[in-house]
């Protein structure tokens, strides 16, 4: 089963994915946890490049990049981990090119589902959880948190839209409360797909 995280820039994605991934394990099934970008060698060394302030990309060139870490860690983790029946929980996936990229840069919601599909080959997560309601940036912001008030204003616009691009995936889980009463809502929120 293969379920993602997301929100904005510090809302508490990581916590989450960490106390899932465990709850899981707990229940004796084997769980492979991600982030993206990163996971594989490619994805770091690209994680690095999209992160690294110093570095100047254009629009497109940042959305390919993404993608291209992304195409990376179906190929080598997450398909693998899904064929041998274990379950895998990404801190963010293909719903972060569509906010991030098709709403906060504007390059449009359709070509960018278009270029990360053809970079899972078609693969989505059973269940896309997104987080809302806080938002905290790091003290030493990376390029994609340097972006700008507005960018990041309609980044979160964007991720409050996603549900209803894709409803039957998508639940939005508000992240104001405790990490345990977070943790529960989420679990709710997997009803169907979780054991
Ligand atoms: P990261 O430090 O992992 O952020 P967080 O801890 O908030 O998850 O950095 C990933 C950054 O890249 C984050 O600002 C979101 C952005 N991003 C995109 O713009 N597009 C994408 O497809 C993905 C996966 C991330």
């Amino acid at each position: 089963m293969f379920v993602s995280l997301e929100g904005p820039d510090g809302v508490g994605k990581s916590t989450q994915v960490a106390l899932l991934a465990d709850r899981l394990r707990g229940l004796g099934l084997e769980v492979v946890q991600c982030r993206e970008p990163g996971g594989t060698e490619l994805g770091e060394r690209v994680r690095a490049l999209l992160l690294d302030p110093q570095v100047e990309m254009s629009d497109r060139a940042e959305a390919l990049l993404f993608a291209a870490a992304r195409a990376e860690i179906v190929e080598q983790v997450i398909a693998p981990a899904l064929a041998r029946g274990a379950w895998v929980v990404c801190d963010r996936f293909i719903d972060s090119s569509l906010v991030y990229q098709g709403i906060g840069r504007g390059l449009g919601v359709e070509a960018i589902r278009d270029a990360s599909l053809f970079a899972t080959a078609g693969l989505l997560p059973a269940r896309t959880i997104v987080l809302h309601g806080v938002a905290r940036r790091d003290a030493v912001p990376d390029r994609m948190e340097s972006a700008g008030e507005e960018f990041h204003a309609r980044v979160e616009q964007g991720f409050l839209q996603l549900g209803e691009l894709d409803p039957a995936r998508i639940r939005l889980v508000d992240a104001v409360g405790s990490e345990a009463e977070v943790a529960e809502r989420i679990w709710s929120a997997l009803e169907g797909v979780r054991p």
